[in-house]
């Protein structure tokens, strides 16, 4: 059938549900699973992390992701129409969770996946040389004294952007079937087996073992502090993607019949297995590294950006076949952040081309080009420090704000009943077998987004605000932190509330 491109009715589909959950999971699945989780998990606790990771999991992961679902699917919409049907006075929410997301997190991400690629070309004659913390802030980076000293744009960064928004462009540019969904046919097969060759290549390595048992050594005593859960709820949301839109938009591309319920189980299970699965991964080469060295193995333990461009390096230096090692790892994460970004921009393009109609093809280079133009901030030599605030209030308030919110609206304004008949209706074989069951799983999910999902969001935010005012995040100077931070924020929510006061090309509902 020929569809009318331009048309804000014309709603595209996943050609197979096999490409609908390699989308969602090629969102879900990113730089967040790679070198954020083990850092996590291993600061808060080791083994005994996967406590209140679990559970936060359980309490808000997994029944949101239920919800962002069930609602796309429901409203056959992205975030914003989807919200407007259920009262057009929070449309807001929808629009501000996909501004801030492409004007925030995807200017930043693209930048640190353009890193990936600059360090994909460097793996090949391990360029960092002997001292890759020096090479990647100082030679790479070229990173300044403080958040106001600019100075210029790194030319070899800009590029790698360049290209990587290119790649966004092309992809997305493409539509849905074409683009997106056949990509990830081909990214999340390739993913998943290099992460196998990684993860076993790393297990056999020497002082494998004392790696591992550093990564799942359950350390107790800190599950009884806040900041802990606060982590974990912050690692689920960002690695689930939820409170973005993206789980919406692509709920609302799926066939009528579609099963909400076992997608959004199969995607959060793959992507929790897949991050847990990736730590042993990066805690054996830890291990290995300290073996080499001879140090305690807590000294080659350290953060996100320093994990995959300084120890990293360090340890591909080391390995036998390194350089094959170095060019996996770097080909990995630049995939699993390519299937992330173009989730976002779709996110957003689908809320434009809902609202206003707007052509697809124009709309994406419009898109890709300003979002590159914004990336380029991120590519100056204070560029880590913004990107350090900006992911920071992102993490701590935008993705938790909207969570909360969402789980308010939908369980308490909205009312959960239509969601879950919604959800009922299409979780398998009709008839009476085990509905007993499926009613008592969608009733815990109705208390989760009524009671305890809003409870852990909310102390997780009053948590984080508390902390927020009793020191400046990471010593940054409190100019810094209210422009970049507080500011993103307060100017993202106000674009969503202008945008959401504009008229539809053809109101939501009447179609
Ligand atoms: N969910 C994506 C990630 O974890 C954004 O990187």
């Amino acid at each position: 059938m020929q569809h009318d491109n331009t048309s804000a009715t014309y709603r595209p589909q996943w050609r197979t549900g096999v490409g609908f959950l390699f989308a969602a999971i090629g969102s879900a699945v990113g730089l967040g699973n790679i070198w954020r989780f083990p850092y996590i998990a291993y600061k808060n606790g080791g083994g005994a992390f996967l406590i209140p990771y679990l559970v936060a999991l359980v309490t808000a992961g997994i029944p949101i992701l239920v919800l962002e679902f069930a609602l796309g699917h429901q409203k056959k919409g992205s975030a914003p129409k989807a919200f407007s049907m259920i009262n057009r006075k929070y449309e807001w929410l929808g629009w501000w969770s996909v501004i801030f997301i492409m004007f925030g997190i995807m200017a930043y991400y693209t930048v640190v996946i353009g890193w990936c690629f600059n360090y994909l070309c460097f793996s090949f004659a391990q360029s960092w040389g002997n001292d890759p913390n020096s090479f990647f802030f100082d030679s790479f980076l070229h990173t300044s004294s403080g958040v106001w000293d600019i100075q210029g744009m790194n030319p070899m960064i800009l590029t790698a952007v360049a290209l990587i928004w290119f790649i966004n462009w092309a992809i997305t540019f493409q539509g849905l079937e074409k683009g997106i969904e056949r990509a990830v046919k081909f990214m999340m097969p390739v993913l998943f087996i290099i992460t196998a060759i990684i993860v076993i290549w790393s297990l056999f390595l020497d002082g494998a073992g004392s790696g591992i048992k550093l990564y799942l050594t359950p350390d107790f005593s800190k599950i009884t502090n806040v900041d802990v859960w606060v982590a974990a709820y912050g690692q689920i949301f960002f690695s689930l993607s939820l409170g973005f839109g993206i789980m919406i938009a692509y709920a609302s591309y799926l066939p009528q019949n579609a099963n909400i319920f076992k997608n959004s189980i199969i995607v959060a299970c793959t992507n929790s297995f897949y991050e847990i699965f990736a730590g042993f991964g990066v805690f054996a080469v830890l291990g290995y590294m300290a073996f080499k060295q001879s140090v305690p193995i807590q000294e080659t333990v350290t953060s996100g950006i320093g994990l995959a461009f300084v120890a990293y390096p360090k340890a591909i230096s080391m390995l036998p076949f390194g350089t094959v090692f170095g060019i996996l790892f770097f080909f990995l994460l630049c995939i699993a952040g390519i299937s992330s970004s173009i989730s976002i921009i779709e996110a957003f393009s689908a809320a434009l081309n809902d609202k206003f109609g707007l052509q697809r093809n124009k709309m994406i280079t419009l898109l890709c080009g300003f979002g590159f133009l914004e990336s380029m901030l991120f590519t100056t030599h204070a560029g880590l420090f913004w990107l350090d605030i900006v992911d920071h209030f992102i993490n701590h308030y935008g993705l938790i704000t909207v969570g909360l919110l969402e789980a308010v609206i939908v369980g308490w304004i909205y009312k959960t009943d239509t969601l879950k008949a919604h959800i009922l209706s299409r979780m398998g074989a009709s008839g009476t077998q085990y509905k007993f069951f499926r009613q008592t799983i969608l009733r815990v999910w109705e208390f989760c987004i009524r009671y305890i999902t809003p409870a852990a969001l909310g102390i997780a935010l009053i948590n984080s605000l508390i902390t927020e005012f009793s020191e400046s995040y990471e010593g940054y100077p409190v100019s810094g932190i209210i422009i970049l931070g507080v500011g993103w924020l307060l100017v993202t929510h106000g674009a969503a509330v202008v945008v959401s006061g504009l008229a539809w090309k053809k109101p939501p509902g009447n179609e």
